[in-house]
C-alpha cells in the first residue's frame, strides 16, 4: 500500500465553515481539503490529501465524453458526545467497488480509501456542522482522465473524495411530498447500469424529473423499464410502501440501486418484528390498496434525505392519497431511530457507526 501524503493549509489560509447552519442547503459548500489518487500504467498511485482546488483536466478526458464516472454519497455526523461518526462507510466503498466493475474501471483498495477518508475528516473536522439535522456529506468519485475520443475504457483515472456541510436535502425537511408516477420514461434500461452509482443514471433521470416539476411535483416514482408496471426508485432514493401489515420495497434485480439506507430500513424494521418484503409491487396493487384503505404509508430512503415521507401519488390523471396524507407511524419511527443512531441518542446495535479517529 502506497503511503498517503498530505499537503495541509496553514490555519491562516483555511476558510471558515458557515456559522448560520440554519441556512445550509445541500451540495453547495465544500471543505478545505480533498483526497486524490491517480491510476496510471495499470496501478493506483500517489494517494494524497491536498487543498480543495479546481482540477486541471484535458478537454479530451474520456469521462467528459462517455460518462465513465462513478460516485458514492455518505455522511459524517457530529454526535451527542462530541465524537465524529461515519455511517456504514465500508458499505459505500464496497458499492463503489461494484460500480467500478460495471463501468470497466479498475478495482481499488477499499481499506486505503477508508483510511484516507478518515484522515481527511480529521483534518477538516471543523467543517462538520453542529446543528440538529446537519451533517458533513462525503462524495467519493472516480473519473476517467485519459485524453482519447475512441469509445473504450480509459487507461487513466482520478479517484477523489470531497466533503461539505449539508442541511436537509429537501427544503421542506421531514414533511410529506407529492410524487408523480412516471408512466413513460425509464431511469435505466434493463441489464444496464441501474445497480451502479453511475453519473449516467442521474443524467438520464433529468428530463422526466424536469417534466414532473413543470406539472408541480418535486419528485417522481420510476416504474420498471420493461413493463412500466412495477415500482422501483423515487427520485434518487429507494422506495418503500406499507400495505396492510407488510413493508414492501422492490427487489435488487439490476435496475435498483442497493441503498445503504434501504438496507438499514429493512434491518431496523425486521428487528422490530415487522414483516419486510423485497418483492415486485405493481402500481395497480398500490391503487387498489389506496382504494380499500390498506395503503398506510409510503416513503423514500436515501443517504441525502434519510427518510422522506410521501403523502400523495399521482398516476395517469388520478390521485392516490397515502394513509391520511401525513407522516405515517412506521415512517416516523424509522426516521427517529435512524437519525438517533447517527447522532448518538440511540444505541447502535449493529455497529453501523465508525468513529473518524
Ligand atoms: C442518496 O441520497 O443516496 C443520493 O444518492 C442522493 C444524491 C445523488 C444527491
Amino acid at each position: 500500500m502506497e503511503t498517503l501524503t498530505k499537503r495541509i493549509l496553514p490555519p491562516q489560509h483555511r476558510r471558515f465553515p458557515p456559522t448560520d447552519e440554519s441556512k445550509l442547503g445541500f451540495g453547495d459548500i465544500f471543505s478545505d481539503h480533498l483526497f486524490k489518487m491517480d491510476y496510471h500504467d495499470g496501478q493506483w498511485r500517489n494517494p494524497r490529501i491536498e487543498p480543495y482546488a479546481p482540477l486541471q483536466l484535458d478537454p479530451a478526458a474520456m469521462s467528459l465524453h462517455y460518462a465513465q464516472l462513478v460516485f458514492e454519497g455518505l455522511k459524517c455526523f457530529r454526535r451527542q458526545d462530541g465524537q465524529l461518526g461515519l455511517f456504514r462507510p465500508r458499505d459505500n466503498f464496497a458499492r463503489l467497488a461494484r460500480s467500478v466493475r460495471l463501468l470497466c474501471m479498475p478495482d481499488f483498495d477499499q481499506e486505503l480509501a477508508l483510511t484516507a477518508l478518515r484522515e481527511l475528516l480529521d483534518i477538516d473536522r471543523n467543517w462538520v456542522p453542529r446543528s440538529p439535522g446537519t451533517a458533513l456529506y462525503i462524495r467519493p468519485f472516480i473519473v476517467a482522465t485519459e485524453p482519447h475520443l475512441g469509445v473504450r475504457p480509459s487507461n487513466d483515472y482520478l479517484f477523489m473524495i470531497i466533503t461539505g456541510p449539508v442541511g436537509a436535502y429537501y427544503s421542506a425537511g421531514f414533511a410529506p411530498i407529492d410524487i408523480y408516477v412516471e408512466p413513460q420514461y425509464s431511469r435505466v434500461p434493463p441489464c444496464g447500469l441501474g445497480e451502479a452509482k453511475a453519473g449516467a443514471n442521474y443524467a438520464s433521470s433529468l428530463y422526466a424529473a424536469m417534466e414532473a416539476h413543470k406539472k408541480g411535483y418535486s419528485q417522481l416514482l420510476w416504474l420498471d423499464p420493461c413493463e412500466h408496471k412495477y415500482v422501483e426508485e423515487v427520485g434518487s432514493m429507494n422506495m418503500f410502501f406499507v400495505i396492510g401489515d407488510e413493508i414492501v420495497t422492490s427487489p435488487l434485480a439490476g435496475t435498483v440501486l442497493p441503498g445503504v439506507t434501504r438496507d438499514s430500513v429493512c434491518v431496523m424494521a425486521e428487528d422490530w418484528g415487522l414483516k419486510v418484503a423485497q418483492r415486485l409491487l405493481s402500481i395497480d396493487e398500490i391503487i387498489e390498496a389506496g382504494e380499500n384503505g390498506r395503503l398506510q404509508e409510503a416513503f423514500g430512503a436515501g443517504t441525502a434525505a434519510v427518510i422522506s415521507p410521501v403523502g400523495r401519488l399521482h398516476y395517469k390523471g388520478r390521485d392516490i392519497v397515502v394513509g391520511d396524507g401525513g407522516i405515517g407511524k412506521i415512517t416516523r419511527r424509522l426516521y427517529d431511530e435512524l437519525t438517533g443512531i447517527q447522532y448518538g441518542s440511540r444505541p447502535d446495535a449493529h455497529h453501523w457507526i465508525m468513529p473518524v479517529k
